[in-house]
């Protein structure tokens, strides 16, 4: 287990199309772990493996009931619409209005390469959208509307 060091949108890796996970071995393995553990800290609520520098398919995403491990994951299925706030762990002390499916199903390969589908709504489904953007290469800022004012988030957090 390790803390990762996470990338900020400066770096290249962060806009680069990632490559699917081949080897289903120790290394993937140490890739959740340490991916897990970085979120956590960094008290996220996804993560993708480029913000960690590393160009592969693979995303954690807590759900506030378990950490999923998704990896070469694809959206399935997506319904409906929401627009609001959202952050990246790698755009530090920003938030944008950024407009998503209020519903996503995801396909995605667990450490030991079995398939599985997940689905989620609102923050979830948000999520998925965001962390599977980041393997394409996208930020949030590349699709958001625009960026929230200071007074805006004030509003919000009170
Ligand atoms: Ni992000």
């Amino acid at each position: 287990m390790g803390l990762r060091r996470i990338f900020t949108d400066q770096d290249p890796a962060l806009h680069k199309v990632c490559r699917p996970v081949e080897k289903f071995d120790w290394r993937l393995r140490k890739l959740l772990d340490d991916m897990k553990e970085t979120l956590v800290d960094a008290e996220g609520v996804g993560l993708a493996a480029p913000q960690v520098g590393i160009l592969r398919r693979v995303v954690v995403v807590d759900t506030g009931e378990e950490i999923l491990e998704l990896v070469n994951p694809t959206l399935v299925e997506t319904a409906g619409e929401q627009c609001g706030a959202e952050g990246c762990l790698s755009v530090p002390g920003k938030y944008g209005l950024v407009k998503r499916p209020n519903y996503a199903k995801v396909r995605a390969q667990d450490r030991d390469g079995n398939w599985f589908e997940a689905e989620g709504e609102e923050l979830i489904a948000r999520c998925f959208c965001h962390e599977l953007d980041h393997l394409d290469g996208i930020l949030y800022t590349e699709v958001m509307e625009r960026f929230l004012t200071d007074e805006e988030l004030k509003a919000d957090e009170a």
